[in-house]
């Protein structure tokens, strides 16, 4: 295929580093009317290694700017993931008189010759600038174990009137287990719970996240949702995210939907609820202090099967979007939707094809004036006979990335055997699928394509499915296809984005 250059690759949309590695999103936080993401990267390098907080803003979740290093590794630590909380009531003490601190809670991966050597504990560091500049506080780690594997600490606020305090979930990473913490200080924490081991455990649990979410939008039917990342085990092969759904008291989290045994069994990965169902949605956690409430995540959108080896220079790895989670009853159960949630008004984008009612016959067509390399496409489909329907994207005639629907067997796959450069890992090239079902007959999509991904939003949001893709740059084009029969396409728009 022909060599496709790293900028032809690099996203439009999408957070990436200008020249570094990057891998979880770290430290997500609304604050003064900013969007900061800090993320692991190595400041040196474009594969993992030193990781150090990286830190990017935005106003609008879409266009992002890079700031220098915020929190960076030593000879005694590197700087896994972690969150940020604003301290507005300066319980930490970090605080100058005038201004409430912003503080890190992040974990130390003790390095070889350290005084913790091979410990993973937490720790934290402060700024008193907005989320600029950050000081490491000088009693770290405030949380040890004594793990070797205990990381990723997610820190909120729980509100319990006049008991309220601060709550950690974190991993013990190979146990399966997310642990629960309370703290009045963020410095000195005792132990609440413990949640799992549950559902998906296969490889290792990472970067869990614990949030309030009303029911339909009703203040007054509030549920609790954990998320837990998984690596590998996701029901696509590799890393993944999982939630579940359920109450917390302040002690503890309970769940309804959890199953503890069979916990290995791959058969079993269909019945968990995860967060999305293609390759390259991890570590994804949600931000401190959205406005009004919002619950807005971002992941990063890669896996770590092949991550180290995507082809990009020299940056590598970007995040996803960031999406607006909420959560709704649907035929009786409980469930996570997404939408994407960045500011689109000023990226409104020029609308290149709108088609209504075409019959899409056995076979491929091309659609004039479709093509694009970073485009928001909503598409709806009715079946007819055809066993699978789709569109491909980013193709040249007949090849390019399908996501198509098999209405018989209730799947959405996206099949990036023949999306571009496949060859620089062998589980890259992969057909990937997730349950879906028809929405009053139909089913409709919207994919965002962005250079070098294509991100699925089906079944109203309830469905997702994240896939990184490298075409060839000249593969530009949108096609429309049918198997074994036909199928009505109701609806086609295309918004040409870049
Ligand atoms: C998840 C993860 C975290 C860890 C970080 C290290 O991708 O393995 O558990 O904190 O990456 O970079």
């Amino acid at each position: 295929s022909t060599a496709a250059t790293t900028d032809s690759y690099r996203p439009a949309l999408h957070f990436t580093a200008k020249d570094t590695w990057l891998n979880d999103p770290n430290g997500l936080i609304f604050h003064d009317g900013v969007y900061h993401l800090y993320y692991q990267n190595n400041p040196v390098g474009n594969v993992w290694g030193n990781m150090s907080w990286g830190h990017a803003t935005s106003t609008d979740l879409l266009t992002w700017t890079e700031h220098p290093v915020a929190i960076a590794c030593d000879e005694n630590e590197d700087i896994f993931s972690g969150s940020i909380v604003h301290d507005r009531h300066n319980t930490s003490g970090f605080g100058d008189g005038s201004t409430a601190p912003l503080v890190a809670v992040y974990t130390s991966a003790f390095k070889p010759g350290s005084l913790h050597e091979g410990v993973q504990a937490q720790s934290l560091a402060y700024s008193l600038d907005g989320g600029y500049s950050w000081t490491k506080h000088g009693g770290n780690p405030v949380l040890n174990r004594g793990s070797a594997e205990f990381r990723d600490p997610k820190v909120i606020w729980y509100d319990g009137g006049a008991d309220s305090y601060w709550v950690m979930v974190a991993v013990e990473a190979t146990d399966f287990q997310v642990v629960l913490y309370k703290s009045r200080d963020l410095k000195a924490w005792e132990p609440l719970s413990t949640f799992g081991p549950a559902n998906a455990t296969g490889g290792v649990w990472e970067c869990p996240d614990l949030f309030p979410l009303p029911v339909d939008g009703d203040p007054e039917n509030v549920k609790w949702v954990l998320t837990v990342n998984l690596n590998p085990g996701g029901p696509n092969n590799g890393s993944a995210g999982q939630y579940f759904i359920g109450d917390f008291d302040g002690t503890t989290f309970t769940s309804a939907s959890t199953v503890t045994e069979g916990l290995q069994d791959p058969d079993r990965l269909g019945d968990y609820q995860w967060l999305d169902w293609g390759r390259d949605y991890y570590a994804a956690v949600s931000f401190s202090d959205a406005p009004e409430n919002r619950r807005l995540m971002i992941a990063w959108m890669n896996n770590w099967e092949y991550a180290n080896q995507i082809p990009t220079t020299p940056w590598r790895s970007p995040m996803s979007l960031a999406r607006e989670i909420s959560l709704q009853a649907r035929d009786g159960e409980l469930c996570l939707v997404q939408q994407p949630a960045g500011d689109w008004t000023a990226l409104a984008g020029t609308e290149s094809l709108h088609l209504s009612g075409t019959t899409i016959d056995d076979g491929v067509q091309v659609l004039a004036g479709a093509a694009g390399t970073v485009q928001r496409i909503d598409v709806s489909f009715t079946p007819g006979g055809a066993e699978e329907f789709g569109l491909i994207l980013r193709g040249d005639g007949t090849k390019g990335t399908r996501v198509g629907i098999r209405p018989g067997e209730g799947t959405l796959l996206v099949d990036r055997r023949e999306s571009g450069r496949t060859d620089f890992h062998d589980s890259f090239p992969s057909i990937d699928s997730a349950p879906i079902q028809a929405t009053s007959g139909s089913y409709d999509l919207t994919i965002f394509v962005d250079r070098c991904s294509a991100e699925v939003f089906a079944q109203d949001g309830q469905v997702t499915m994240t896939e990184l893709i490298f075409p060839a740059e000249t593969s530009t084009s949108l096609a429309v296809y049918a198997v074994g029969g036909t199928a009505t396409m109701n609806s086609l728009q295309v918004a040409q984005l870049g």
